[in-house]
Order: structure tokens, then sequence, then C-alpha cells
């Protein structure tokens, strides 16, 4: 190292100046902190040039000593300046890094997830479920897998009711009727079946899929949506029947709606009836309306009066009560309101159709 014997302030000036060249250029040259710690020590430590030099002055001439002590100390502090000026330098860098490498970049494109909404079909099912409770209904609900007797006998219908024949309904097993199971073939069922476990008064609407034998096209399809509506209690008359549909007609199509019944048969009502509105996108029998086909009137549903045979079926007593009984197509609701051409909509899950409801 530099060790040195010198001899006066000249020759230790210049020798300093080498060692201070030397070690402001080491000092600079550090690339991070450690490389500057161990260039501080080289360069101001105990083994360094300057210490060194610092030791020499004992072997001075003692006049000399003073004006080589302030060289050394005025390098000493020089370089030591140096080092922490670059220690600050290197120590605000590191900073700066750590802070990049942690940032956020708030420019980035990010991922969205679309929020999903119902299905039209469970739309239109809410909907008039809700139209219903606010009349005062209940909602009710059945098994899909269900028994002939529910099905069929329960709700008055005669065994050999066409119906029955495997063209119209999927049995899942055969075997006397009592153990007969089916997919049902409507939601009435619910009726036989709530009111089997209830005493009246009765006010309920029984959402539910329901299966028959069809083939899919514009308006049918194998497995679709039905809403029962059931009211039973003490006097209950037409009057009362033709009046809750119409409100709900009212409600669900638009406050112009007017309904008409036209005579009908339904095994387990009487008398029974299929229940018309008039076509909301026109105004009346004679146009071009594409809703309605000019006809202006859009059968709606079956209802009717419910027969005294359920209600023994189920033990209510028919001379104590009276009711009236109802079930609609959710796909033909939704179809009609909507304008929509083909049910095969509903199944396509086509997103461009799907996304045309969002809901509420
Ligand atoms: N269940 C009948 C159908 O599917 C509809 C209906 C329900 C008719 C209740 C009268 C009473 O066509």
């Amino acid at each position: 190292m530099n060790t040195t014997n010198l001899t006066g302030p000249m020759d230790l000036s210049e020798h300093l100046a080498e060692v201070r060249d030397d070690a402001l250029g080491d000092i600079a040259a550090a690339g991070d902190l450690d490389a500057l710690s161990s260039v501080e020590a080289r360069v101001v430590g105990r083994d360094s040039a300057v210490a060194a030099a610092r030791r020499s002055l004992g072997s001075m001439p003692a006049e000399d000593r003073r004006d080589a002590g302030r060289l050394i100390n005025d390098v000493a502090k020089e370089l030591q300046a140096a080092v922490e000026t670059r220690r600050e330098a290197l120590e605000a860098e590191a900073r700066t890094q750590a802070i990049e490498a942690d940032a956020l970049d708030v420019t980035l494109d990010y991922q969205t997830y679309p929020i999903g909404a119902l299905h039209l079909i469970h739309q239109v099912i809410d909907e008039v479920s809700d139209i219903f409770i606010g009349l005062g209904y209940h909602v009710a609900e059945g098994p899909e897998a269900e028994l002939a007797w529910y099905n069929f006998d329960a709700l008055n219908t005669p065994p050999d009711h066409p119906g029955r024949l495997e063209s119209d309904t999927m049995y899942l097993d055969y075997g006397m009727p009592e153990d007969e199971m089916l997919l049902r073939a409507h939601t009435s069922p619910i009726q036989a079946r709530y009111m089997e476990q209830h005493d009246p008064p009765v006010y309920i609407v029984a959402p539910g899929k329901a299966y028959r034998n069809d083939t899919i096209d514009a308006t049918h399809l194998p497995v679709f949506f039905q809403i029962e509506g059931l009211a039973v209690d003490t006097n209950i008359t037409f009057s009362d029947l033709k009046g809750t549909l119409a409100e709900f007609a009212r409600q669900f199509f638009g406050p112009v709606t007017k309904v008409r019944m036209r005579p009908h048969f339904f095994p387990f009502t009487e008398p029974s009836a299929e229940l018309d509105v008039s076509c909301f996108n026109c105004d009346g029998p004679g146009s071009t309306c594409r809703v309605c086909k000019g006809v202006g009137w859009l059968e709606m549903l079956g209802c009717g009066m419910v027969d005294p045979n359920v209600f023994e079926a189920v033990g209510y007593d028919p001379n104590e009560v009276t009711g009236f009984a109802f079930g609609m197509g959710v796909e033909r609701l939704a179809q009609v309101r909507h304008g929509i051409e083909s049910m095969r909509t509903f199944i396509e899950n086509d997103i461009r159709f799907l996304q045309q409801f969002p809901g509420s």
C-alpha cells in the first residue's frame, strides 16, 4: 500500500493529491451500497493511505507537522464527505428502484367480469309471481318426477284420456296407477298436492317445469315452464276468476289490456275456459299486426272452476268450498310480450339474445 516515508509537506501534498484523486474516482465508481462500504474502508479506514500518512506525522520535523496534519485532515474530510454524498445518492437510487418495482400501473387495461342476469323465462316467472303475491297469493312448488295419480287421477282425468298416452306424456316407470311415475305434463298436480297438505282457504301460484312428448318448433318445447294458480275459499265465483286474471293481464301486458273468455274443456275444471288478452301491439281485429296476426286477441291460458271431483280426491268437501284454477305457459307469455318469433330462442343460449334482457 501507500507506505510512505514522507519528509515534508511538499512531498506529502503531492502524495495526498494522488491518493485523493484515486479515492474520489473509486467512490464515484462504487455501483451500490455494498461496493461503497468497501471503498470507504479502503480510502478512509484504518489501512488507508490517509491513515498511513497520519501515522507518519510522528516522524516529521516538528515545524512541518502542523501543516502536514491540516493537509491530511482536509483530504480525510473531503473523502469522507464524498463517501457520504455518494451513499445518499445510492440510497436514493435504491429507493426509487424499490418504488418502481412496487408500482401499480393504473393505465394498464384490466380484466372486466360481465355481470350475469336471470334468463328471460325466470324473469317472467318472478314477475308473474310478484303480481300474484301482490294479490295475496303464496308461491308453492312440487316435484317434476310425479306420480300418475297427481298428474291425472286426482285431477279427474279418466283412465282412457289421450294425454295418458306415451305419445303425449313421458313415463319414468310403468305399473299400477298408484305407483306409475312420469315427468309431469303440467303444473296442475301441485294443486292436488297442496290441497292434500293444507286446509282451505288456498291462494297459491306454482311455477315450474313441465314435460311433453313434443317436437321442438316455434311454439312447442318438450321441456317448458308453466305457472299454475289456485284459489279455494267459501263462495269463490267465476267472476272472481275473471277479475283476477283481468287484473293480472293489466299488470303484465299494460293497463288498457282487455280479456275475453272462450269455453273450453279441462278434466279438472268445470266450467273451463281459455283466456285471451287484447293484442297490445295493434288496435284490434283486421290489422296486419305481426303479434296477433290480425286477430286482435292473443290466446293466453287455460282456466276454470275447480271440479268437485278434484276436491273429493284431495279430501275437501265440495259443498263447503269452491275455487278456480288456471295454468299459463311462461314461454308463451314471454314470446307474446316481447314479440319473439320462435320458442327455440329460449333454449339456444345465444348471448346476443340473452343480453337483450338484462333484467332489473
Ligand atoms: N293444466 C292445463 C294445461 O296444461 C292448464 C289449466 C290449469 C287449465 C288449471 C285449467 C286449470 O293446459
